[in-house]
């Protein structure tokens, strides 16, 4: 999600907060604001990005010695200035900024309106700095006592600064799920999403781990957890220096995406599998259930990766929803004047969620009746403004043009979507359901497994660099993933390269295979493997050499193949999330190598607004 930076000491706030925030530009976000504290509270946010609201704010009341900051990345209410942070209570006691989702939010927010709580934006967060407030007036208890009740009763995600109106001269902070990072100066303290806002003051840091809530004055910094457990604040010193903060530790976007898909997967579940996985939860498409159920046909439109995540769909919902999946490219589905009927339900995808193809395709169907569902990453935007209901994939920002953790995200919300819809349509049922739900959140640690080969596919990155051309074979629901894996590669090192269904190359594509073509062939354990390893020793027998991502432990392949790189073994609904990853590093580096600018390939744009 996105960005905190907060300060209390002798400093007027206003310029480190606004100098903090746009340290976190990098991390992309839809709406920005500020509260300055001293005797009173002034608080000014606004949509847009830190230059507007610096233009909000210009000659209004700015001084304060304490204060906190946030740029917002939608979860919960489009991108305006009501929705933006901070937010303050109902009666004006606490005022606060949030990073990350509040899942039991709903539940919540229905026990205070009961209480006489009237909210005034759709966030999520006015939720928790409402509870916070009523348990602080109805248990009379200090401000950190209150935020630690309110926090025991919180299911989600969050990194937090809050202010208390009656302890102005503290800052309360809390985290889980979201990081915060503390900067210890002299006689001050600094708060920030990460440590790039904080570098410039001081190099001494505090890493807030999960679960701990700080309460920091100017001269004093107390560490305890939510059961308030005291914890030993340890002090390190940041390594990082300004000129490589954007990216933190990581030299392109693209890689910090890659790496950082284990827990934006996570956070495309958050709320939406029970505890005890054994449910899923889409509340976005709740309203749309009846039409989707019973749907005669579902045609999903997309453009690009989400159009290669549309594939992946299309294969598991006919094999668990047993519904027709029509897959169409945006572009070409606008023109062609399709036939499209009133009970057909229609489902766009787009990171972006401005694609002007896709855009155009839903207007379209729309008009001609059918029932339109959005799985978006940008909330508020264009395309989810047209849907009738949506799953948003709760990505956070994607700043590198080639999608990856967008990708995995959309497949998860699709597979999801799969699995749901084929146990309420009674063709799925519920002893495999159960077993899909929890193979699919062993994903994130799978994930974080195969990233530990990153040195090893690097290597492999090595050899294959300066290939002119290269093939991806995959059967089942791993063609679409040798699509999307053909599509990294050429996008952003230019290597012309080609996604194929692994029995397509007798067809054709054989014809190109010799010793100066890579094939890249997805290869884990599901029931085509005897024939994928068929296809593996055509391209051996004519010189070709092979890449194979293979289920952990396979020897068969090993023996027959280039190089391996192994995945752990899992469902094959869900290998798409784990054979893809090993595509996406290979690509990277590869384009590294040949000296491309990864996160800004030449001729392409983060998001086509044009036709
Ligand atoms: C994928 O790496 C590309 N950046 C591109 O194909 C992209 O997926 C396509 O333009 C669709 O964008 P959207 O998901 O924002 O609609
Ligand atoms: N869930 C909160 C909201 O939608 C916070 C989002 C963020 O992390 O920026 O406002």
């Amino acid at each position: 999600m996105c960005g905190i930076v907060a300060y209390v000491g002798d400093k007027v706030a206003y310029p480190i907060l606004i100098k903090g925030l746009q340290r976190l530009e990098y991390r992309g976000y839809d709406s920005a604001g500020v509260a300055l504290i001293n005797s009173d509270i002034h608080t000014y946010k606004c949509l847009g990005k830190v230059k507007d609201l610096e233009t909000h704010a210009k000659g209004k009341h700015l001084s304060g010695t304490i204060g906190m900051g946030h740029t917002r990345w939608a979860t919960h209410g489009e991108p305006n200035d009501t929705n933006a942070h901070p937010h303050t209570s109902m009666n004006g006691k606490f005022t606060l900024v949030h990073n990350g989702i509040i899942e039991n939010y709903a539940h919540l927010k229905k026990e205070l309106e009961l209480r006489g709580y009237v909210f005034q934006s759709e966030t999520d967060t006015e939720v928790l700095v409402n509870l916070i407030e009523n348990i602080y007036q109805e248990q009379k208890v200090d401000a950190e006592i209150a935020v630690r009740l309110a926090l025991s009763k919180v299911i989600g995600a969050y990194g937090l600064v809050i202010s208390c109106t009656e302890e102005k001269e503290q800052l309360i902070a809390a985290r889980k799920g979201s990081p915060l990072v503390i900067g210890v100066g002299d006689h001050e303290y600094y708060l920030a999403s990460d440590a790039s806002p904080i570098v410039e003051y001081t190099d001494q840091v505090i890493y807030m781990n999960d679960e701990d809530v700080a309460i920091i004055t100017k001269d004093d910094l107390i560490l305890k957890n939510i059961q308030n457990d005291a914890q030993k604040p340890k002090i390190q010193k940041v390594e990082l220096t300004i000129d490589e903060i954007d990216k933190g530790e990581y030299e392109h976007f693209m890689l910090k995406e890659i790496h950082e898909q284990p827990s934006s997967i996570g956070d495309t579940f958050r709320g939406r599998i029970s505890i005890d996985k054994t449910k899923i939860f889409l509340g976005g498409i709740i309203d749309v259930m009846p039409k989707l159920t019973q749907a005669k046909r579902i045609i999903i439109v997309a453009c690009g990766t989400s159009w290669h995540a549309a594939m992946v769909g299309e294969y598991l919902f006919e094999e668990y929803a047993r519904i027709p999946v029509e897959v169409e490219y945006a572009s070409e589905f606008r023109y062609r004047n399709p036939v499209i009927n009133a009970d057909d339900v229609l489902i766009a995808i787009s990171q972006s969620g401005e694609t002007a193809d896709t855009l155009a395709a839903i207007k379209m169907a729309k008009k001609q009746g059918a029932t339109i569902v959005g799985i978006c990453n940008v909330v508020g935007s264009s395309i989810p403004r047209e849907t009738h209901a949506g799953v948003y994939t709760h990505a956070g920002p994607e700043i590198g043009v080639a999608s990856t953790k967008a990708f995995t995200s959309q497949v998860t919300v699709l597979t999801m979507m799969a699995f749901m819809l084929g146990r309420k349509r009674g063709s799925l049922y519920d002893e495999l359901y159960k077993q899909l739900i929890q193979e699919l959140t062993l994903v994130p640690e799978k994930i974080k497994h195969i990233l530990r080969s990153e040195q090893y596919i690097k290597d492999i990155a090595e050899t294959y660099k300066d290939a002119s051309n290269s093939l991806y074979l995959g059967r089942g629901v791993l063609f679409p993933v040798a699509l999307e894996g053909a599509l990294k590669l050429k996008e952003i090192s230019y290597i012309h390269a080609e996604g194929y269904p692994a029995a397509e190359m007798k067809h054709g594509p054989i014809a190109l295979i010799d010793e100066n073509m890579p094939v890249f062939v997805l290869a884990t354990k599901d029931k085509s493997y005897e024939k994928i390893v068929s296809n593996i020793q055509e391209v051996k027998a004519r010189n070709g050499k092979v890449i194979a991502v293979v289920t952990e432990g396979d020897q068969t392949i090993k023996k027959l193949a280039d190089h391996v790189i192994e995945v752990p073994d899992c469902h094959e609904s869900v290998a798409p999330l784990l054979t893809v990853i090993p595509l996406q590093i290979v690509s990277y580096y590869i384009a590294v190598m040949r000296g491309c600018n990864v996160d800004q390939p030449r001729n392409l744009a983060k998001s086509v607004t044009v036709e």
